[in-house]
């Protein structure tokens, strides 16, 4: 039996949570208090069902059932029947808590209900609700029908009935599910702080460019685009916002520590792409600055973010935030890495990274690069993360 889906929040994510939903032959809701916000998710859908078509991806009568499969609405008690309701609203846990103690009084008690929040405790979200075996969090990624990656995040309270249920129902969406810890930033968004941050530092250190610093990425590690590239895309406010959201939610853990020139940036309005300007000017007459391609500059810049990319994913495993497969297929179908870091670092081999680790901490002083406690335990063995 098909499922009705109810998605709450008609934005970026909503949208398309809905047309995967609906693609996948569920019946969809999509509510959200603004008519506006209505609007633009139902005629932003139909745009991209129609280039769809043009590109022969989809034909016509795929396009209309997608269409048929989804009701817009502002009427949140329309949705009493569903299976599963998403909530996609903004980013508050005060608003986020209202609206789950809402949904509890007008779905059934066999409906799941899940949250997308990227920044927020899961646990937190459920407090308000009498029933919290049902409430999970699951965060895609956008956008939505192209990122394969879904984090299921269950409470201490979460039924695993249902967690089984819904692998299978996203499963069934071809999404790639992972299980993460309800901890700030769960998988992706904790392992890949050091992209970011490891490379503001190079740079803050007058070692490289911004140009080189990406060109040493995806010369050295074939990463699709370099991190500056990546946040300008991302958008530099969001990308801020969730470092300052795992800083804060891990004591301030010097490691997650924000940048000074990302929040500069940030209050200059320098988004990136979507204000036209952040690391790099996406005017029309602009540039693109070249970088220095020298080799040996080029390895040390990528060994010492793989170095830290590898100590956060070995810290989150030693901090059972996911199992091993979990963390490297995250990372490789949540943003694109070209290999899972625990594999990776098996390759790069164990010693290599710690040793980087300790130098820059001997250089530095900085506790941001003290190694894993599991990294040099797995050195001490001559062990490796898949042995
Ligand atoms: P958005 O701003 O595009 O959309 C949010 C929508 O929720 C708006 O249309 C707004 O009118 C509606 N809304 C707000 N309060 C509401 C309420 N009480 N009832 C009904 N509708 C309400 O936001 P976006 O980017 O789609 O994010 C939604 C959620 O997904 C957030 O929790 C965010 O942290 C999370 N998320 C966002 C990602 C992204 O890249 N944008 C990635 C993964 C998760």
């Amino acid at each position: 039996m098909n499922q009705l889906i109810s998605v709450i929040g008609a934005g970026t994510m909503g949208s398309g949570i809905a047309q995967v939903a609906a693609s996948n032959g569920c019946e969809v809701f999509v509510v959200d208090s603004s008519q506006q916000a209505l609007e633009n998710s139902q005629s932003k859908l139909q745009s991209i069902l129609s280039r769809l078509v043009e590109k022969e991806k989809i034909d016509e009568n795929k396009a209309k059932t997608i269409l048929s499969n989804i009701k817009w609405t502002d009427k949140i008690d329309e949705i009493s029947k569903s299976n599963l309701v998403i909530e996609a609203i903004i980013e508050n846990l005060e608003i986020k808590k209202k609206l789950f103690l809402q949904l509890e009084s007008i779905v059934s008690e066999d409906c799941i209900l899940a949250t997308n929040t990227s920044s927020l405790s899961v646990e937190k979200i459920a407090s308000a609700c009498k029933l919290k075996t049902r409430i999970m969090g699951i965060h895609f990624f956008n956008p939505v029908p192209l990122m394969k990656l879904v984090e299921v995040i269950p409470t201490e309270e979460t039924d695993g009935e249902l967690l089984i249920k819904v692998n299978s129902i996203l499963e069934g969406w071809d999404k790639s599910v992972v299980t993460a810890k309800d901890t700030p930033g769960f998988i992706v968004n904790r392992v890949a702080r050091p992209f970011y941050s490891e490379a503001l530092k190079i740079y803050e250190e007058g070692i490289a460019d911004f140009a080189t610093i990406d060109w040493a990425m995806k010369e050295f590690g074939g990463f699709r685009m370099g991190p500056f590239e990546l946040m300008d895309y991302i958008g530099n406010d969001i990308n801020y916002f969730a470092t300052k959201a795992v800083y804060d939610g891990t004591n301030q853990d010097p490691r997650y520590k924000p940048s000074i020139i990302q929040k500069k940036l940030v209050d200059e309005g320098l988004l990136g792409r979507k204000s036209g300007k952040g690391y790099y000017d996406y005017s029309e007459k602009a540039v693109k600055p070249k970088p220095n391609q020298d080799g040996i500059l080029g390895e040390e810049i990528f060994n010492r973010v793989i170095a830290m990319l590898i100590n956060a994913a070995a810290d989150a495993l030693n901090g059972s935030i996911a199992t091993r497969d979990d963390i490297d297929t995250a990372m490789t179908t949540g943003v694109n890495y070209p290999k899972g870091l625990l594999k990776w670092a098996d390759e790069i081999g164990l010693d290599s990274p710690v040793t980087q680790l300790k130098e820059l901490h001997t250089q530095s002083g900085d506790e941001r690069y003290v190694a894993s406690p599991l990294l040099i335990k797995l050195v001490n063995e001559n062990s490796t993360f898949y042995s």
